[in-house]
């Protein structure tokens, strides 16, 4: 079977300014390439064979990279938002542009994950759901929504609450049956989350919840967004989108080092960047075309493509040159 997919991608990313202001947060570079060519390769592994990219914020830059996803083994459409439409009217807009049948999967476009979205499916098939929550667990659920379980039934639903009642929660990867999706209104901002859930709940609808509690981040902080690189280059969470690569860093092809520096801590260094002698560079990433000064000490930091770092710098979880 091949299932069609909705990724969410136009969100402002405000919360990762300046890196987003001039890049989408879902095209941010994590472990040397786009973030979300981290999620669409895995989709494709999972059974997904076309994925409707639902854009708003700076919609034009996706395309140029993903083009009609050939590159990428899957079929590629954009949708576009000329206002934001929110979550759930970013997706019934997008819907508008998908072919074929079955349920689809969404996908919130800043979540790395590595849950076994094939079961899910095969979990919302089986339970005759109209819509399944991909659900996890953390030690805080305050800045995430937060879901209330019976059995496998979801019973409430809580977006971004001060004292939540559960660890639970959305983990930002639905199946939705497409009945569901055309049942909210098009052209119309709604927000999934405060407004589609709590109603499917209220009527009594069929929405289940499908707990996996495996590497789960969601990259919208900084310090989130540093994690997340240096996880995929160190392999805490395998990604084929990621380059291939020896040790714990990832230097690209024409990127130079230099004499006694060291490249540690799932660092990325880009294409043609040059990092001079006697540097250290751990959990950082080195935007392409940029300039390390000999000396450079950084750690969980980022680095603009072609800025110049003055020499003997020390950074220490910063953004240089954005
Ligand atoms: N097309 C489109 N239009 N996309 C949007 C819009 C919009 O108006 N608003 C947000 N998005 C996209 C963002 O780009 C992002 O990929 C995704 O929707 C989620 O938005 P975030 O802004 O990252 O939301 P969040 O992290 O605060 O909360 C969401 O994710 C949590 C899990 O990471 C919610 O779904 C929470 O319930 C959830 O727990
Ligand atoms: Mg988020």
């Amino acid at each position: 079977m091949s299932y069609s997919a909705i990724l969410l991608v136009g969100g402002m990313g405000t919360r990762l300014h300046p890196l987003t202001k001039a890049t989408p947060k879902p095209m941010l570079n994590v472990a040397g390439v786009p973030f979300i060519e981290h999620q669409i390769v895995r989709a494709r592994e999972s059974g997904v064979s076309e994925i409707i990219l639902a854009t708003s914020f700076l919609a034009e830059l996706f395309q140029p990279h993903f083009g009609d996803g050939s590159e990428f083994g899957i079929s590629i459409k954009y949708s576009i938002e000329e206002a934001a439409l929110g979550t759930g009217g970013a997706i019934r807009h997008a819907s508008n542009l998908l072919t074929g049948s079955g349920p689809v999967v969404i996908f919130n476009g800043d979540v790395l994950s590595g849950h076994d979205l094939a079961g899910q499916i095969e979990f919302h098939i089986n339970q005759e759901a109209e819509v399944t929550l991909y659900l996890t667990t953390v030690p805080d659920a305050r800045a995430y929504g937060a879901v209330e379980l019976s059995g496998d039934r979801v019973i409430a639903f809580n977006e971004k609450m001060a004292n939540p009642p559960t660890n639970t929660i959305n983990a930002g990867c639905y199946i939705f049956n497409r009945e569901v999706i055309q049942e909210i209104p098009d052209g119309k901002v709604v927000s999934v989350e405060r407004e589609t859930f709590p109603q499917l709940l209220a009527d009594s609808r069929r929405v289940f919840g499908f707990v996996d509690d495996s590497y789960w981040l969601d990259i919208g902080t900084p310090s989130a967004l540093v994690k997340a690189s240096q996880d995929l280059v160190l392999g805490h969470i395998v990604s084929a989108a990621t380059p291939a690569h020896l040790g714990d860093a990832l230097v690209a092809f024409g990127a130079t080092v230099g004499e006694g520096s060291k490249i540690t801590g799932g660092s990325v260094i880009g294409k043609g960047a040059v990092v001079e002698s006697g540097c250290v560079i751990e959990g950082s990433n080195v935007g392409a075309g940029a300039v390390i000064g000999s000396g450079t000490v950084l750690r969980n930091s980022f680095v603009a493509n072609n800025c110049q770092v003055p020499s003997g710098t020390l950074g220490n979880s910063c953004f240089l040159g954005f």
